[in-house]
């Protein structure tokens, strides 16, 4: 599959089978995240991957859906608190970076025929308690990792013209 394919293939899945992944699968997927680039290569983020397996009731806490936890994997890209690029005007670069982090794992997910889906509404207080966080660690976006159930919608974006500017 290249590239263009893979990024048309990929959407947010919110149905999943129950089955295991192959941990080739898991360290592919992994290793993904580790060559992510992040601001001044500082690497500040951890990736958090939790079996959803006899947590299902409190993951409903941190996004009330019933296919959150139907995935065998949650994934949580979390900020090391302060430690992250900031530019001059003190603007931090942690969620950019975590946010290219979740895009490598989604993106190698997809070429691996897994499904996923960004998570951002999900309630943060939540989720430090449930996935025992340490202090130091933001979560900044989550995922479900597991087998789609179900078929690809349509896409429906804007006509590039109403999404790029030509100066
Ligand atoms: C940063 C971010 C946060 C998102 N948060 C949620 C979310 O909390 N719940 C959800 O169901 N989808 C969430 N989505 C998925 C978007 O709704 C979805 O990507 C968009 O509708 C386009 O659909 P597609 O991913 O199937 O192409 C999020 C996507 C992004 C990029």
């Amino acid at each position: 599959m290249d590239f263009f394919e893979l990024i048309n293939k990929r959407y947010s899945v919110r149905s999943y089978l129950p089955d295991e992944i192959e941990s080739e699968k898991l360290q592919k997927i992994l290793e993904a995240a580790r060559l992510a680039p992040t601001a001044c290569n500082l690497q500040a983020f951890r990736v958090v991957i939790a079996k959803t397996e006899g947590r299902r009731e409190q993951l409903n806490r941190v996004y009330p859906r019933n296919w959150f936890s139907e995935a065998p994997y949650i994934i949580a890209v979390c900020a090391e608190k302060g430690k992250g690029w900031v530019r001059s005007d003190q603007k931090s670069f942690a969620d950019v970076d975590a946010a290219i982090v979740m895009d490598h794992i989604i993106l190698a997910a997809t070429a691996l025929g897994l499904g996923t889906c960004w998570i951002g509404a999900f309630d943060p207080k939540a989720a430090a308690e449930v996935l025992e966080l340490d202090k130091d660690l933001e979560p900044i976006v989550l995922t479900p990792l597991g087998y789609p159930k179900g078929e690809q919608p349509p896409k429906r974006r804007k006509a590039v013209e109403d999404l790029v500017i030509y100066k």
